[in-house]
């Protein structure tokens, strides 16, 4: 197993046996819809090459193989090792075509222009504003020209219940990255990147959205 990549990001390497269990426990039940939403806005086409960063233990990921042919590719990659380790453990139970390897969002290794999508979700919380911008100028210069991020992740929360819960991780689970996330900056972190057509395609539970931004067919990144 390759060693746990240095990042300031809250890598969940320490807790990564414990994430699928607590994922299901912790969303009471309504994990399952908000993967749904997210392959219905993801649009997979089956010969597109998907890069989905944060991957953790690979549950969105494989959903993603499921829909490609033998053109299409699926990488998902993450800074814990266990965590990949879950997610390759899962794939081979599956006998899927996805890939895993452990990487960090901030420096990926991958050349420029190769993917049709860069993929994350309920990952940008895990990394301060420095890691959010370095990650989607990384998108950015991963994804072909015409090619999208669709982010998944907490924004700027729309009703009561949303703000307790957010501003509560905020400040008494000490969660500073949550920031930017909880004043809804994530659209113009994107922006600032050189994304374009940057968008809210849905919201739930009050405290999710759904970003869709785009590399433009013929610009200069940020
Ligand atoms: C809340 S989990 C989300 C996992 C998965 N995307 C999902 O939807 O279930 C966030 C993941 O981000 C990973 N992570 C944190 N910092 C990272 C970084 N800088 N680069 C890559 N992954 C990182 C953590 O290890 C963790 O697995």
């Amino acid at each position: 197993m390759s060693r746990t990549q240095l990042t300031r990001g809250r890598e969940l390497n320490h807790v990564a046996w414990l994430y699928d269990p607590l994922t299901e426990t912790l969303s009471f039940g309504r994990e399952q819809r908000f993967r749904i939403k997210t392959m219905e806005l993801l649009e997979v086409t089956p010969a597109d090459h998907i890069l989905d960063v944060g991957c953790g233990t690979g549950t969105l990921t494989l959903m993603i193989a499921d829909r490609l042919s033998p053109q299409g590719k699926v990488i998902g990659i993450d800074a814990a090792p266990k965590m990949i380790a879950i997610a390759e453990k899962k794939s081979r139970r599956r006998v899927s075509s996805a890939q895993f390897q452990v990487g960090i969002a901030e420096q990926l290794d991958f050349r420029d222009n190769v993917f049709d999508i860069v993929v994350n979700s309920m990952f940008t919380h895990h990394i301060d504003h420095d890691l959010k911008q370095r990650f989607f100028r990384e998108a950015w210069r991963v994804l072909k020209p015409g090619g999208r991020l669709i982010t998944a992740d907490i924004d700027r929360p729309t009703t009561v219940l949303a703000k307790v819960t957010g501003w509560f991780g905020r400040y008494l689970l000490l969660q500073p990255e949550l920031e930017d996330n909880l004043r809804g900056r994530l659209p113009e972190l994107m922006a600032a990147a050189g994304f374009a057509g940057v968008r809210r395609l849905a919201h739930l539970h009050g405290l999710i959205s759904f970003f869709r931004a785009e590399k433009p067919q013929q610009e200069r990144a940020a």
